[in-house]
């Protein structure tokens, strides 16, 4: 295993431990942790709306700016004052969350194959937002601000871009003026435009963006923000003054970090060290890594156009074609630079039941690796060997907690590449061909690897969403546990009590399990 491997894979299992923590208090809906991009859009969203604020309010001139961002802390601290506070720290907020994203996506392997544009669209807004973060302390035109000026220019007189010293020479005292400025609002204001373009294009290839995080985590963020704003208000320095230099300053180590950093190492090395760094991202996807699974194959003889696969495809890789050979039809299109090869198109289509009584069953679109068929073959086989007085099928994901290690004679367990390959229909095949009960596991709510298999599955079942489980079906007999890799003893306590329900021949119109009495989908 390479260094590169090990870091990440350590990082890894350290990152699992501390969502699984969080998701106690928070559950996996509320998790933040689970859901970064959905509150770096959030945190994006405040400062935006209050950036937009202090723009109409500001005297954007050299002369102007410091009095009236004063006014607004000072004599409209309850409104202006926490605006610009919130400006502040939803900003600092967003880098965390973003470097936090970052990592996440890089430690949980997502960064190659079929993620490869939503990291590669991913690494230039870092720029981005550190570009528009420091060039917003600078409008304040306090002393951070002409530090922060000051060193930055420093520091791009490094890059051979300039003939001569240019950019420090314009900081030279009588050398700002109010063209500058404007000319810093511009870019204050333009490079966020550009971020929320490169955010588009950031999620554009993804289905059913995660585009904000629950109403929950959105009141406890905002409300946290607020605290900070009434407890730490956003303050200014002393004003800028070109003809002395800066003493002590408070400075906010999420923005401007670079500039300590610039001072205990050189401008060279900091240079060096981000592009470095931005070219080792950028590298990342186009390392070695695991060969790609074969992708979905659609049947055009068994697809009927019904654009369920292409609805709940997490990915966006399947798009509605014309039909080859039935005029006004149309047929499910895979784009294999998208298949994510998770399966849940097979579980999604109207064809995979295993009812049919094709000996060879046929479903419109299926994984070679695992097909419709071939666990229509396992699940007869596992039914055929089980016994005991409670027999009890586990359909359980690869990805989530082991299942297999509760393989017993009443027990059997048929792994999954991800629940949400399964049809509904199986769980109906599985009661009526001898088991008596049926558990599906899935990863964690918000830890699929694959974005929305758990989710799917519980809405399928749950009959919000088609293919239904039939109303039939007595749910008493059906178990669903979201339990992750690091929660084997989770569903081996969850099975001991389906088990002991079943057992208990509760009448299956009886009390429903837990997560059949609610709503939402969220285990
Ligand atoms: C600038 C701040 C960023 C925001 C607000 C943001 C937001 C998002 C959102 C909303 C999603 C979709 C999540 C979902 O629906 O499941 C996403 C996905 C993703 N982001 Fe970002 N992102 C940011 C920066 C980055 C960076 C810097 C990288 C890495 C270089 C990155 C890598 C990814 C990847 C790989 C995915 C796909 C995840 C998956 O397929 O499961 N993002 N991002």
């Amino acid at each position: 295993m390479s260094l590169h491997s090990s870091v990440r894979n350590n990082t890894h299992t350290v990152l699992q431990r501390i969502e699984e923590a969080f998701d106690a208090p928070f559950g996996g809906a509320n998790n933040p942790l689970r859901h970064l991009g959905a509150m770096g859009l959030y945190l994006l969203w405040i400062v935006v709306g209050t950036g937009l604020y202090l723009y109409t309010v500001l005297d954007i001139s050299i002369t102007g700016v410091y009095d009236s961002i004063g006014y607004q802390s000072q004599d409209l601290w309850y409104f202006g004052g926490i605006l610009r506070s919130l400006h502040r720290y939803a900003s600092d907020a967003f880098i965390l969350v973003m470097v936090l994203h970052l990592i996440r996506e890089w430690a949980y392997g997502r960064y190659y194959g079929f993620r490869f544009y939503s990291w590669i669209t991913g690494v230039p807004l870092i720029w981005l937002v550190y570009a528009s973060g420091i060039g917003g302390y600078w409008i304040v035109w306090d002393q951070v601000a002409q530090f922060s000026a000051t060193a930055t220019t420093e520091l791009l007189d490094w890059l051979p871009i300039f003939s001569e010293p240019a950019a420090r020479n314009f900081l030279a005292p009588d050398s700002i003026n109010d063209r500058f400025f404007t000319m810093l609002v511009f870019i204050h204001i333009g490079i966020p435009l550009l971020l929320i373009l490169g955010l588009w294009a950031h999620v554009h290839r993804i289905s059913l963006v995660d585009y904000l995080p629950s109403q929950q985590l959105m009141l406890g963020t905002i409300a946290a923000l607020l605290l900070l704003a009434l407890v730490r208000p956003a303050l200014s320095d002393a004003p800028a003054n070109l003809a002395l230099t800066p003493a002590e300053l408070r400075l906010d180590w999420f923005i401007l970090f670079i500039h300590p950093l610039t001072d205990i190492s050189s401008p060279a090395f900091v240079w060096t060290l981000l592009f470095a760094v931005t070219a080792l991202l950028f590298i990342l996807p186009f390392l070695p890594h695991p060969k790609a699974e074969p992708i979905a194959v659609v049947d055009a003889a068994n697809c009927s156009g019904c654009s369920r696969c292409h609805v709940d495809c997490p990915y966006a890789a399947i798009t509605m074609a014309p039909h080859p050979h039935r005029p006004g039809f149309k047929i499910a299109a895979v784009d294999p630079d998208l298949c994510a090869s998770c399966g849940i198109c097979a579980g999604s289509c109207p064809s995979s039941t295993p009812f049919r009584r094709q000996e060879q069953l046929l479903t419109g679109i299926d994984m070679p690796q695992q097909t419709v068929n071939g666990l229509r073959q396992r699940l007869e086989d596992a039914l055929a060997g089980l016994e005991g007085p409670s027999r009890i099928v586990i359909f359980g994901c690869d990805r989530g907690a082991d299942a297999k290690a509760l393989a017993a004679p009443d027990t059997a367990v048929i792994s999954l590449m991800c629940t949400g390959i399964l049809p509904p229909s199986f769980v109906e095949y599985a009661l009526r061909g001898g088991a008596d009960g049926v558990m599906l596991t899935g990863c964690r709510s918000g830890g699929c690897d694959f974005r929305l298999g758990d989710r799917w599955t519980a809405e399928r079942m749950t009959g919000q969403r088609e293919p239904r489980l039939r109303s039939k079906v007595p749910l008493a007999r059906l178990q669903l546990v979201f339990a992750s890799r690091n929660d084997g003893k989770i569903l081996a306590a969850a099975l001991q009590e389906f088990r002991t329900r079943i057992e208990s021949r509760a009448p299956s119109d009886g009390p429903l399990p837990p997560y059949f009495r609610r709503t939402s989908h969220h285990a």
